[in-house]
């Protein structure tokens, strides 16, 4: 397998592994210095294994109106990270990077806040942790939240 090189203007590359209903194993190929948005996993739980590089993680809780960062914690590969379905983070990986990530079920409906525009995204299945440049990649947008 070759896997997926991020994008231009994102933050990983995403390489699906397997996926049926029931779950789904993606590998992501970081960037170095990049910094997905915040995001959850639909109603998924995960288990994301850090492969290579160093990643900081933080973990959000939404406050009324707003996200709240209530943890930041370095994860040096090799790491996992586990997340539940009410898991709210974002990750940035200090050099390039590797992670696979299995979810139970499989991710839909994933929510990618949008901090500078206060809103959420809810969007499609094979878009990662980033705003979409496409927006046909947004399948509903939520007003009101913020930094
Ligand atoms: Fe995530």
């Amino acid at each position: 397998m070759n896997p997926a090189q991020p994008a231009e203007g994102e933050p990983y590359g995403r390489t699906v592994v397997a996926a049926d209903e029931d779950h789904e194993m993606i590998l992501m190929r970081w960037r170095a210095g990049a910094t997905c948005a915040p995001h959850d996993h639909g109603d998924a739980s995960g288990v994301i294994h850090l492969l290579e590089g160093v990643f900081t993680e933080r973990v959000y809780a939404r406050d009324g109106d707003r996200l709240a960062i209530v943890r930041t914690r370095e994860v040096v590969a090799p790491a996992i990270v586990e997340v539940g379905a009410e898991h709210i983070h974002d990750m940035r990986c200090d050099r390039a990077g590797a992670s696979l990530h299995v979810y139970r079920p499989r991710i839909h409906g994933m929510r990618v806040y949008d901090l500078a525009r206060r809103e959420v995204l809810v969007v499609s299945d094979d878009c990662g942790a980033w705003i979409p440049s496409d927006p046909a990649l947004v399948l509903a947008r939520e007003p009101g939240f913020g930094p």
